[in-house]
């Protein structure tokens, strides 16, 4: 989906950044009746204008629910954690090449992963770059997350083609039911904006390719496989799946 969307600034102080901003993405100078990002002082956030009880929109690595995840939400014993093969010891690289609002990412890096990640659509990826312009700054964290997560916009189908890795994450937006209460509020928002991945069928071979170990695809549980490519072994969590194609097992002693 190619939305032209504005962003606005009403803070002074801010008038430069938002120029660059614009320039930068492409994003416009006008009021908008669906979708608008906004640059405040704290953030730059996504507001879906014509219905503002789904909230903004932004991407906080530092606290919120990511750091809560990131201290109490279960280390390598997470599901996505057991698909990437993450074991004690183990140094992974990975390829997020549809890297949305970073979550999936972070949790990987959190846990030791260096991951790239690849988004196209500029208005999730400005959001990110904010986020992670913000925790890089962050005495907690920010050490760790300049070296581990990285990104880079553009088509993850290019960017793979090109590149080769450990292990390759995939999580292509599916056609969610608009209303259905399994999609977080965020999301919703988000996936106006980003539109569903369509393509993502094509995303599964190049990963195949790219990858020295695996390739995981995140799906919800009601999905079918990717491209209905059987997978080598499903994770299941609540309310999704991780599909994982094995091409070879992990060295137990890669670094
Ligand atoms: C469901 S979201 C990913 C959410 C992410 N896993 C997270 O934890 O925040 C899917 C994202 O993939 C991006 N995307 C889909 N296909 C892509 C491609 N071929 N190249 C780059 N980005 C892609 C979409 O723009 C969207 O932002």
């Amino acid at each position: 989906m190619n939305i032209n969307i504005p962003l606005i600034c009403n803070e002074r102080e801010l008038r430069d950044k938002a120029k660059m901003l614009r320039e930068k993405w492409g994003f416009l100078g006008t009021h908008s009746d669906s979708f608008q990002l906004h640059l405040l002082p704290e953030h730059l956030a996504l507001e879906q204008v014509d219905d503002p009880k789904q909230g903004l929109v932004f991407v906080d690595f530092v606290s919120g629910g990511a750091a809560h995840r990131r201290k109490f939400g279960g280390g390598k014993g997470q599901s996505i954690a057991k698909a990437i093969g993450l074991k004690s010891g183990v140094n992974l690289d990975v390829i997020d090449a549809t890297a949305g609002l970073g979550r999936d990412a972070f949790v990987l890096a959190s846990l030791g992963c260096n991951v790239t990640l690849v988004e196209r659509s500029p208005v999730a990826a400005a959001l990110l770059e904010d986020g992670l312009e913000r925790a890089y700054l962050n005495l907690e964290i920010g050490g760790w997350m300049q070296q581990r997560m990285q990104l880079h916009f553009g088509s993850g189908y290019e960017y793979l083609k090109e590149h080769q890795t450990d292990v390759v994450y995939l999580d292509p937006m599916f056609p969610h039911k608009k209303k259905s209460a399994l999609v977080k509020k965020e999301m919703r928002v988000f996936q106006g904006v980003v539109g569903a991945d369509l393509d993502a069928g094509d995303l599964l071979d190049v990963a195949l390719n790219a990858a020295r170990y695996r390739v995981v695809v995140k799906r919800p549980d009601y999905a079918p496989f990717l491209n209905d490519k059987k997978p080598s072994m499903s994770i299941k969590t609540k309310k999704n799946r991780f599909d994982v194609y094995v091409k070879k097992a992990i060295p137990a002693n890669k670094s």
